[in-house]
């Protein structure tokens, strides 16, 4: 394991912001992490462990030691003829994994297809899309406990699974680094999620009506291509802010100005898109400076010309923030980590 000063993070950033870090290094081990964790150098030091870097929005250098966790494999366990149970480290690509599982047939992560990032970070924030998140076929998850560096198990109900949410993301913020995912999958009879509109309408497009589960990850490839914009070529975080839920009262309010205001009700709260709020401030594909809102997709915010700085990024989405909440009373909380 080596150890870089002075380590430019622009490469391990989806935005691509060019920050440096003091100290860097790349762990291939739980033993090596643990070593490093235990070095007197850097106990002292502020520490950020970094996966894909797809989530994350650096708003100035840091001064501390970035570990970058490349921890590599997965297994596979038949706990039943119809289920397998599959242990993934957490530094593995999401896509490349969902892709492994689609080659051996596995069924459960098919709606999550070509989302960025690595697993290790994936049930921090319960990544979801099109109707499915990781909390529907996750089982356990083993964490480095931080305070005593020894290994523990989260299962499903001690990781406290919420929209986007989970006690990583809470109590427990800074205290666990995530080693590996069990996630149970489905050997064979795969129940196939088809209900969120958008794949309806693409395996519509592709004239498909009972699809496999390799046809819904096509869909919703296709669907992701060309709403959203790939951090390959144009640097983004995904959806920079949550999806609101707001009182059912106030959401009644809103909706007698704006009728067609799309609406997730759950109980008293409503849950409303961002995207659309954002859209309506007039945000979507307004440009300043470096920074823009997504053509294609408000909720979306790009570094443009590949050249913004995260504080540039950062005061682009509080102007959003700041419009959204005069417009319609609503606060929005981003949902990538700043910092
Ligand atoms: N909408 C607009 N204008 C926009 C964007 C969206 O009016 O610019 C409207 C759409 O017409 C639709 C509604 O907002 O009625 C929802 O849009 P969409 O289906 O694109 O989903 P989203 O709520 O904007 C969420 C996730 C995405 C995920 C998609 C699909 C959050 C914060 N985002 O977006 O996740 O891919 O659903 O399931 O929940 C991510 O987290 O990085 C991400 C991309």
């Amino acid at each position: 394991m080596t150890i870089q000063e002075n380590f430019s993070l622009k490469n391990y950033n989806t935005f691509g912001v060019n920050v440096s870090a003091t100290y860097f290094a790349e762990v291939s081990s739980v033993d090596e992490l643990v070593e490093i964790l235990k070095n007197d150098d850097f106990s002292t030091l502020p520490l950020l462990f970094l996966g894909g870097g797809s989530n994350i929005l650096f708003t100035k250098d840091f001064d501390g030691l970035v570990i970058q966790l490349h921890l590599k494999g997965i297994s596979e366990e038949i706990p039943d003829e119809n289920s397998v149970l599959v242990t993934t480290k957490a530094g593995e690509n999401w896509h490349e994994f969902v892709q492994f599982c689609l080659l051996k047939d596995y069924g459960g992560l098919e709606n999550l297809s070509l989302i960025p990032g690595n697993v290790g970070t994936s049930p921090m924030q319960n990544i979801g899309a099109y109707g499915t998140e990781i909390k529907d076929t996750f089982v356990s998850c083993r964490v480095l406990n931080l305070e005593n560096l020894e290994v523990e198990i989260f299962d499903k109900e001690k990781c406290r699974f919420g929209y986007r949410d989970s006690i990583f993301k809470q109590e427990g913020k800074g205290k666990y680094v995530i080693l590996d995912v069990t996630f149970k999958l489905t050997s064979k009879n795969h129940t196939v999620r088809t209900d969120y509109g958008a794949i309806k309408s693409e395996l519509e497009k592709l004239g498909i009506a009972n699809p496999t589960i390799h046809e819904v990850s096509k869909a919703v490839i296709n669907i992701r291509q060309s709403k959203l914009p790939d951090p390959k070529v144009t640097g983004n975080a995904g959806s920079f802010f949550k999806n609101p839920t707001i009182p059912l009262e106030q959401f009644v309010d809103v909706q007698k100005k704006f009728p067609e205001i799309a609406n997730y009700p759950n109980g008293n709260m409503v849950k409303v898109p961002a995207g659309w709020l954002i859209e309506q401030c007039g945000w979507k594909g307004k440009q300043i400076g470096n920074v823009a809102s997504h053509e294609l997709q408000a909720l979306v915010i790009v570094n443009k010309t590949g050249n913004a700085s995260g504080k540039e990024i950062f005061d682009f989405s509080t102007m959003i923030i700041d419009s959204v909440k005069e417009k319609f009373g609503i606060d929005l909380e981003r949902e990538v980590n700043i910092i």
